[in-house]
């Protein structure tokens, strides 16, 4: 079964197709290499044994989307990756994140439409849920107003989804991502930030391979048990993996609700403190760093109750945080070897 995968040559994209092949799947990679580069589909092919199909091309671009759906018209679901995710930049550039976002979206599900029956899945993040009241956050938790234009294309991408779902045979799932780190046990793909890391554990890896004098620890001032903001990170292997199984279920099932979302994270919150004592402990390391201010726009805490995506789409984290920090490090000795 043929799948696009929008955005596969990027950092979970890139896992995905991996995990997809495994499973049986057949990817067709689209990307602009905006915030990839070209090598990850070699090293996609040195772990699955060979390249998979590529097409280098704009998702902004309408009447590129159409040719693309006309080519492979076999395509049979869509995993949406693609798309800028840098949430300083979309407050500085909201027009770029509106564009890319939301146009992309629009003209991928204008072809789905066309379609007599569809699978689609969709990057969403945690980020829609803000601060959210009670911990861990279930999916039935209120969407709160987006704190950056970035966080505002994923809830208005969700809106899409769930207007267009009621009147086409588009089925839909929305993943709501918590906070993504590590590496493919390989070190063949990984995270490849351009510039200096906004994210937290490439920022540390970094520091620890000497790329940064020291990391900055925003804020511990936090009503948390350190003082410092809690979160929680998820293997990018696992996520990867949970895509399987949710492409899995909307082929399998005939007659579920034409949107449903997912919350994908570990269900255990790890404050930053905690991240960088783990990491020293991986990777034998000191960790330098400072306590300052807090960042504008970061929440307290924000972790997963993972009860619906254990019992209903089936699928569990594995990993621990030592081990997709461990991953993480393997990854950025690898690449700076
Ligand atoms: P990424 O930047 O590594 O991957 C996105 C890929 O999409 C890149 O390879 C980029 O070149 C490509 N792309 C962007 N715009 C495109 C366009 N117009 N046409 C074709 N290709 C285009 O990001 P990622 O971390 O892998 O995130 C994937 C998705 O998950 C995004 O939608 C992101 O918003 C969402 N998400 C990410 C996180 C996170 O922390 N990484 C958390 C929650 C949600
Ligand atoms: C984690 C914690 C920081 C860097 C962002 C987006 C969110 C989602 C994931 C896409 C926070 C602290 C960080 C540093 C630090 N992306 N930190 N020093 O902020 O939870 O989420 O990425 O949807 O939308 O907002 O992740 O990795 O940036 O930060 O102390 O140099 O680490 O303050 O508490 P965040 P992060």
């Amino acid at each position: 079964m043929k799948v696009l995968v929008t955005g596969g040559l990027g950092f979970i994209g890139s896992h995905t197709v991996v995990e997809l092949h495994n499973a049986g799947f057949e990817p067709l990679i689209v990307d602009n290499l905006s915030n990839s580069s070209i090598d990850v589909l070699d090293r996609i092919a040195a772990i699955i044994g060979y390249k998979p199909a590529f097409e280098q091309m704009d998702l902004r671009e309408k009447a590129a989307v159409n040719q693309l759906f006309k080519k492979h018209a076999d395509i049979s679901g869509v995993i949406h990756f693609a798309a800028s995710k840098a949430v300083g930049e979309s407050v500085e550039n909201p027009l770029l994140y509106y564009e890319n976002n939301i146009n992309a979206l629009v003209y991928i599900l204008q072809e789905l439409q066309k379609k007599e029956s569809t699978n689609f899945i969709f990057s969403s993040s945690c980020t829609v849920y803000g601060q959210a009241e009670k911990m861990p956050i279930t999916e039935d938790a209120s969407v709160q107003p987006a704190m950056s234009p970035y966080g505002n294309t994923k809830q208005i991408g969700e809106e899409i989804i769930t207007d267009v779902a009621k009147v086409s045979n588009i089925k839909s799932i929305l993943l709501r991502y918590f906070n993504p780190i590590g590496a493919h046990p390989s070190a063949e793909i990984g995270e490849l930030p351009i510039g200096v890391p906004q994210n937290l554990v490439p920022f540390i890896t970094q520091t620890g391979i000497g790329l940064r004098q020291e990391l900055s620890v925003y804020g511990d001032d936090y009503p948390t048990p350190d003082g410092t903001a809690i979160r929680d990170y998820i293997h990018v292997v696992d996520l990867a993996k949970a895509h399987v199984v949710a492409l899995q279920r909307l082929v399998e099932n005939k007659n579920l609700d034409k949107v449903e979302t997912f919350n994908l994270g570990t269900g255990t919150g790890s404050s930053v403190l905690e991240v960088i004592k783990t990491f020293e402990k991986v990777s034998g390391k000191k960790l330098p760093y400072k306590i300052v201010g807090r960042r504008e726009g970061d929440i307290t805490s924000a972790y997963a109750n993972t009860d619906k995506a254990n019992n209903v789409l089936g699928w569990k984290a594995q990993s621990t945080l030592e081990e997709a920090l461990a991953s993480a490090w393997k990854w950025e000795q690898k690449i700076r070897s």
